[in-house]
């Protein structure tokens, strides 16, 4: 991999030291309530393996975008008190992430003590990579460590900047297991290899249908993305939504791919999205005035049964295949994750992630441990498979 981990270095070197533990803690909160503490819950082997080998951890964070201002709702706060819960520890918070607050809570540190610093985007100088911020964060640590596989594609201070300033700079055993998994899928994929994307952002994942164009054996399409695909082919889609500006840009992928790719043959229509709607199953075309909102019957027969053909190989699954957050829409997306999970039990390795996929295992109670690797990153998991270095990892390789 060349980067040195937390799990090769010698842990009798982490007592006493205080350790920067960069992490994405970026989780929804609403009303001061964490919705979703998948992320947190994430960097737990890290933390527990530092507190129990007597460091003094610094944890850091950004949440939310509030461009350089101290915006009290998007406080890590919370988060302090649900790492705390997780922990069954205290978890000490400065209201700061640099300057007095932060120098000093950190120098009144314990051994195996843990400190939250406040949203590292409060400063300006976080996203600007300003070394003068970098070098106010480092000056109070001695070890830099990152779990923050979520923000490895941002080339901000506490991902890039302080590393560069530190003789010692390991990944945490959650970015270990994320580039171990998702290296694998990158470069080589364990065969054969099927490729699952959904959602609505298809301009997201053109550059990764493009990486695994000769890699992959067949790539299924679901979601709003599906609807782009079959009007660049000239199906109607009636109101479903497209991406008018990756219209022509999923031609040649069309075109290179057509003995791979597969795409919705049925579809779940309504004509108003909303619980209960009327709705009803067409086939091929989507007549005028209707919206897709999930993949029909006879797609998720066709899809569980190349899925269920697997016995060994690679799946890499991101994007739900319908509208799952509504119960009426949710069927394709529920049942291409249950086919995906049993596909784990046979050996096939099994790699998904995003927001909010991860979100409808979460709705479904479909449990994380039924995959090789559930990823914590969104944007950071699309720009790795695509084939793009990350700035935090090629932070962690330079000496
Ligand atoms: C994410 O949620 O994908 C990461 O935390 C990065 O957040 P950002 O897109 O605001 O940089």
């Amino acid at each position: 991999m060349g980067i040195r981990t937390l799990s090769s270095f010698p842990r009798e070197n982490l007592k006493g030291k205080r350790v920067f533990l960069r992490v994405d803690y970026n989780v929804p909160i609403k009303d001061g309530v964490i919705q979703d503490d998948t992320r947190i819950r994430a960097t737990l082997p890290t933390l527990n393996y530092l507190i129990e080998s007597e460091a003094r951890v610094i944890v850091a964070s950004h949440l939310g975008r509030p461009k350089g201002k101290a915006l009290p709702e998007l406080s890590l706060s919370p988060v302090a008190n649900q790492l705390s819960r997780l922990l069954n520890r205290e978890v000490k918070f400065a209201s700061d992430s640099v300057g007095e607050v932060a120098k000093g809570s950190a120098q009144n540190l314990k051994n195996g003590e843990i400190l939250l610093l406040e949203n590292l985007r409060f400063h300006p100088g976080e996203e600007e990579n300003d070394p003068e911020f970098s070098r106010d964060l480092a000056s109070i640590v001695e070890i830099y460590v990152n779990d923050a596989f979520g923000t490895m594609h941002r080339a901000h201070a506490s991902v890039v900047g302080v590393p560069k300033l530190m003789d010692v700079k390991l990944a945490g055993f959650l970015v270990e297991r994320e580039l171990k998994y998702l290296g694998e899928v990158r470069t080589n994929p364990r065969k054969p290899f099927y490729v699952i994307l959904g959602g609505a952002k298809v301009k997201d994942k053109i550059p990764v249908l493009n990486n695994f164009k000769e890699k992959a054996d067949r790539i299924f399409i679901g979601g709003g993305m599906a609807y782009t695909f079959l009007k660049a082919k000239g199906n109607e889609t009636g109101n479903s939504i497209i991406d008018k500006d990756s219209l022509e840009k999923v031609v040649p992928i069309i075109k290179d791919m057509q003995n791979k790719l597969l795409l919705p043959q049925d579809h779940l229509v309504v004509k108003e999205i909303k619980a209960g709607a009327e709705k009803k199953l067409v086939d091929g075309d989507i007549p005028p005035g209707w919206i897709g909102v999930d993949i029909g019957e006879k797609t998720i027969e066709m899809y569980k049964k190349e899925i269920n053909s697997l016995n060994e190989g690679t799946i890499f699954w991101n994007g739900p295949m319908g509208i799952f957050e509504i119960a009426d829409f949710s069927r394709g997306t529920r049942e291409i994750a249950k086919s995906i999970a049993d596909a784990t039990r046979r050996g096939v390795t099994t790699v998904t992630g995003g927001g909010d996929t991860v979100s409808s295992l979460k709705a479904f109670e479909i449990s994380q441990e039924n995959f090789s690797l559930v990823s914590t990153g969104g944007g950071a998991t699309l720009e790795y498979l695509a084939g793009l270095e990350l700035p935090g990892v090629k932070a962690l390789e330079e000496v």
